[in-house]
């Protein structure tokens, strides 16, 4: 009997995938199929496929040509499985001719010819119209947004605002997109809006973004006051438009990895987090200069905030801080202390002081265990009584990390994803009252 093997995403299946799948069967007698969950497309830079894993499986079969379907979920797999199934022949469509030849020594590799015209990434074009989004702010954040939004499909930056003529032109220059100082002409020409302006801003902002039908995704921290925050979902829920707050560890895989055995149990139960961030900033740096609206709490203290929030729950009895002050009277290092009914958690940030920067969650079986930079995700621990019992697991964080960020943004606009529960309304509104009481504490204005 003669096995073929063959793999794919067979997002929005079409007819190039039905093709494919017709052919390869007809290349030997038995066909195995090997379907791509998200996690990996994800960690392979595939961001927006539109169809769940079971839905994407169900059409393959459908086809009537799969003998057998497995799914793919990581990279090396193929070599173990070609094993595994005795695999006579492997085979993938011409867009991949060269990328899998180092399995010739195996199997046979066919390459057959892709059918023209037609793909997923064409039909995900076709369903979603092009998100033309614009970015607010010309600082470091929104630099950093330009490469990642680039690698998002379904989304283009149209152009940048910034009140200030000279960073508007320099930015619009580098990035070759079009400047605005003007916030009306610069509405007109975009769906959708990146906040990237210093933090005080970000609540005129969103107010006027969505007072104009666009979709908002603001970098943390969103807004420094609960009922602001309050208010502006329940602005962008009457006018049905997405709101959402940049803290890209929620939208990071890693992390979901993590927070999904923090909660299954491994740990037991969680009565212990404590989350550390610190970045070493110039002296003459917007952070450690703006009187009202700088320090490392502000800068910091959503990342450090966010898992405590994820792991113990939003309903904490009391949250005290105690901070070090530099000459200017902004907090250099914070730390927030969160006493729940059953835990503790603190969160400590610095911008003046360095420290470990970890990320440790304890529970009444084990402990997590993440170092820096665990607001990026990419390698956790599991660690128990018995010291030489220890898992480890790792997940590809690919680049500055937006991209995930920008992706979910898009899959919420465009209404085929589900990435709401990765940092809830509720989520950020009470992030928003813990930094109020923060900002009451230091009795700074704003
Ligand atoms: N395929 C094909 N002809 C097409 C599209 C896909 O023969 N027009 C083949 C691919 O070469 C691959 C299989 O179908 O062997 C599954 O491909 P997949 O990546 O799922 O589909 P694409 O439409 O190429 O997806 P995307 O646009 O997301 O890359």
């Amino acid at each position: 009997m003669v096995k073929v093997i063959t793999y794919g995403t067979f997002d929005l299946f079409h007819e190039g995938h039905y093709r494919l799948l017709e052919r390869a069967k007809a290349l030997g007698d038995y066909l195995i199929v090997g379907v791509t969950t998200e996690a990996y497309d994800k960690t392979r830079g595939k961001l927006n496929v539109v169809d769940s894993l079971t839905t994407r499986i169900e059409n393959v079969k459908k086809t009537g040509f799969a003998d057998e379907v497995i799914i793919e979920e990581a990279a090396g797999q193929k070599f173990n499985d070609i094993k595994k199934y005795h695999i006579d022949i492997f085979t993938v469509g011409s867009d991949w001719v060269g990328a899998f030849d180092y399995l010739s020594d195996y199997c046979k590799v066919i390459y057959l010819e892709r059918t023209k015209n037609i793909s997923s990434t064409m039909l995900r074009e076709k369903n979603s119209r092009i998100q033309r989004i614009g970015i607010i702010g010309t600082g470091r954040i929104a630099q950093r947004f330009m490469p990642e939004a680039k690698l998002v499909s379904g989304i283009s930056t149209q152009g940048v605002y910034n009140p200030h003529e000279e960073s508007t032109r320099q930015f619009a220059k580098k990035w070759e997109i079009n400047g605005y100082t003007d916030l009306e002409e610069f509405y007109e020409a975009i769906d959708s809006v990146y906040i990237a302006s210093p933090h005080g801003t970000h609540y005129g902002y969103i107010k006027s973004a969505l007072e104009h039908g666009k979709h908002v995704l603001c970098e943390k921290p969103m807004v420094l006051k609960k009922a602001e925050a309050k208010e502006v979902f329940e602005c962008a829920r009457e006018k049905g438009l997405i709101l959402f707050e940049g803290i890209k560890t929620a939208y990071c895989p890693g992390f979901g990895k993590l927070l999904g055995i923090a909660c299954s149990g491994t740990i037991g139960n969680i009565r212990n987090v404590e989350a550390c961030f610190t970045k070493l900033e110039k002296p003459e740096n917007r952070e450690l200069t703006d009187p009202i609206y700088g320090g490392s709490f502000t800068e910091l203290g959503s990342y450090v905030m966010f898992p405590i929030l994820k792991l113990l729950g939003e309903d904490m009895d009391e949250v005290r801080f105690d901070s070090i002050r530099g000459d200017t009277g902004l907090d250099l290092f914070t730390r927030a202390v969160f006493r729940y009914p059953t835990g503790i958690a603190t969160a400590t940030c610095g911008l003046g002081v360095k420290s470990e920067g970890r990320l440790l969650i304890a529970g009444t079986k084990g402990y997590i265990v993440a170092e820096a930079p665990w607001w990026k995700t990419s390698y956790f621990e599991v660690h128990y009584e018995n010291p030489d019992e220890v898992e480890k697991y790792s997940e590809r964080f690919l680049g500055d990390g937006l991209r995930y960020e920008i992706s979910d943004f898009l899959t919420m606009i465009n209404r085929v994803g589900k990435s709401g529960f990765k940092l809830t309304r509720s989520e950020s509104i009470t992030l928003a009252g813990v930094m109020e009481e923060f900002m009451k504490a230091e009795e700074r204005g704003g």
